[in-house]
């Protein structure tokens, strides 16, 4: 491939990149909200969850997508990441090192793995389950069951402690994430420097909030 055919291809796996991410953390977000009403209120938590789960366009339109989004965020990042590898003979660890790369920037390949394999331990916890109730043995709609089944995973100090320290590789994640994906997208502008600053806080609230939401349930129930 042509010099400036082969850099146009890669800009565009960086962009593509760029934005399965920030989808990623607006699905994000909207799980931490829901998540985090499970914590004030049970009532609120269940009809919400019942909503989502039984939405037919949440269900048959937008969790597709996003599971897709969640596949191609992640055989993208190897991609990139081998990519990267190969146009880099001596690596970062000789060459750079910490003196001008963060540990979040030089390690997202293994945040994410590790994310990654959170997902697999969450779906098994989660979604698994929820997609046999409802669509293999075809229960009869519960309302009442989904703060009950969420409270229920947190008693075990295992998974509470697998998922908060997951949670934390979710921060330096995210961490320099957001802000990278906004330099692919080649936002630059007057507003850059209070949207990366928004960028660090979301990579603390949300992986803390989650971690706040998971001891939460496991010490109060
Ligand atoms: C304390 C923290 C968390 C709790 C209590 C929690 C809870 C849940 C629950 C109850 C579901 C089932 C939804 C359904 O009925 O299908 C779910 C699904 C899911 N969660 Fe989480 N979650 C947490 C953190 C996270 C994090 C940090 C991520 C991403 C890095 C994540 C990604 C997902 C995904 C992708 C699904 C599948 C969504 C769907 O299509 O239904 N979760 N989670």
């Amino acid at each position: 491939m042509a010099k400036s055919a082969l850099l146009k291809s890669s800009i565009a796996k960086k962009v593509a990149m760029a934005l399965s991410g920030i989808f990623l953390m607006l699905f994000l977000a909207q799980h931490f909200f829901i998540n985090m009403t499970s914590v004030f209120s049970a009532d609120t938590f269940n009809s919400i969850s019942h909503f989502m789960g039984n939405n037919p366009l949440v269900q048959y339109v937008i969790q597709p997508i996003l599971i897709l989004g969640v596949i191609f965020h992640f055989i993208m990042g190897i991609v990139l990441e081998l990519k990267n590898r190969s146009a880099r003979p001596i690596s970062y660890a000789k060459n750079n090192g910490a003196a001008n790369s963060s540990w979040s920037s030089r390690n997202m390949i293994i945040t994410g793995a590790v994310i990654f394999a959170f997902l697999g331990v969450h779906f098994y916890d989660f979604w698994f389950p929820e997609m046999v109730y409802k669509y293999v043995d075809v229960n009869p709609l519960n309302e009442a069951r989904y703060f009950h089944e969420l409270v229920a995973k947190f008693e075990s100090p295992v998974r509470t402690a697998l998922y908060s320290v997951s949670f934390i590789l979710l921060s330096l994640h995210l961490w320099h994430g957001f802000n990278s994906s906004m330099q692919s997208v080649g936002f630059n502008n007057k507003y850059s420097v209070a949207l990366h600053k928004l960028g660090y806080v979301f990579a603390i609230v949300v992986p803390f909030g989650f971690i706040f939401i998971a001891l939460f349930h496991h010490f109060n129930h």
